[in-house]
């Protein structure tokens, strides 16, 4: 038999969490999510930004990646009319679950159980809500081996759960923010408090963390690519928690994870710019009748553009919005594409810096 180690409240053990390799690690993850939040800031038009990066953060996020393998594909299902498929609806789904959640912060800075029920129930489309009945176990998916038994009872259930969004909602905690992101994210998994759609939830409370600690403004963070490609050191490093209060090298593995992620967005935001930039100058001196800023905005905020995104944005007549769209692809700045009966217009340039890792 599996023994049942109880899921303990927060706080653990100062000297478990603060050793001088952790410190030490700190210190470069702080930096570098730093940066990314000051990069942010200089961004002209945000949404745009947001979108891309919330985006690719949901795919990744998501259990698609069998189904949509690359940005494009994902892109060019979102940007096709009529009904989605599921794994498309999950990915947008999660979009949506991260701007509410960055909305409620910004709105009354903390979170409450029904934010956090709601999140989840965004995310998953069902009103199961926090579990009530037991039986749910954490299994290996590969060898079908039983990993992990999360409390069972919905009293206990709600008692971790008031008991970690006390520790989630601190202002100034004592620890570092980072080291109590680690710890948060562990604590909320091991309670584990809906039948399913725990690991997206807490990731995005991972983001909502960074926010309420004024660690970013925006959720602009991509975390979600480290943790996919580090699965099953995750999922080893939290079922070394559960066991033997192994702190270090989850909490290490976190900072790890916060450290590469900024440094990566970083770059793209950099990326990003650079070519927005270059973008609107091309099209100012070689489209000089059609140039309109928001027109060049649009193609970043919309890879995959297509005439009715045009025509919404701008105000404009279908027959106009198709003529900037083909006059921007004779200059070289986008290609069109025929899917089904509709046109496609691609900011190739960008999907590429997209796709990069
Ligand atoms: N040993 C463990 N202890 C605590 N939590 C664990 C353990 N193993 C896995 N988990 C968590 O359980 C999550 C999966 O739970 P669930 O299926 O409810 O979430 P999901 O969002 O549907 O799935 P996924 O995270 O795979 O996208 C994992 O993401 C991980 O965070
Ligand atoms: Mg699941």
């Amino acid at each position: 038999m599996h023994p049942i180690k109880k899921l303990e409240k927060l706080p653990p053990k100062r000297e478990e969490i603060e050793t001088l390799e952790i410190l030490r690690q700190l210190s470069k993850s702080s930096t570098a999510l730093g940066e990314l939040k000051g990069i942010a800031k200089i961004i002209p038009n945000q949404a745009m930004l947001i979108n891309a990066v919330v985006l690719q953060e949901a795919k990744d996020s998501s259990e698609i990646e069998n189904i949509i393998t690359t940005q494009d594909e994902l892109y060019k299902a979102l940007s096709i009319s009529g009904n989605q498929s599921l794994q498309i609806k999950e990915v947008i789904n999660y979009r949506k679950a991260i701007f509410s959640g960055a909305e409620i912060i910004h709105n009354q800075g903390f979170l409450r159980l029904r934010d956090l029920v709601e999140l989840q129930k965004t995310i998953i489309e069902n009103n199961a809500g926090i579990r009530s009945m037991a039986g749910t176990v954490l299994k290996n998916d590969k060898t079908g081996e039983l990993v992990y038994t999360p409390p069972q009872e919905k009293e206990e259930i709600l008692d971790l759960l008031s008991n970690f969004l006390d520790h989630f909602n601190i202002k100034e905690p004592d620890l570092s923010p980072l080291i109590n992101l680690a710890i948060l994210h562990y604590q909320f998994e091991s309670i584990h408090p809906f039948y399913d759609g725990n690991g997206r939830t807490g990731r995005i409370l991972n983001i909502l963390y960074l926010i309420i600690n004024n660690l970013l403004d925006i959720p602009i963070l991509y975390l979600s690519s480290y943790i996919n490609e580090n699965k099953s050191e995750y999922y080893k490093l939290l079922n070394r928690v559960n066991k033997e209060d192994e702190w270090e090298n989850w909490i290490l593995y976190m900072l790890k994870a916060v450290e590469i992620t900024s440094n990566r967005t970083v770059e793209k935001i950099n990326s990003i710019k650079i070519l927005l930039d270059k973008t609107i100058i091309k099209a100012q001196e070689k489209a000089t009748k059609i140039y309109r800023k928001e027109l060049i905005e649009l193609l970043f905020e919309h890879p995959y553009s297509k005439i009715e995104f045009v025509v919404s944005k701008l105000g404009v007549e279908r027959k106009a919005a198709s003529r900037y769209l083909k006059q921007l692809e004779e200059i070289g700045v986008l290609k069109s594409q025929k899917i089904g009966r509709e046109t496609i217009y691609i900011n190739t340039e960008l999907i590429e810096i997209l796709k990069r890792n």
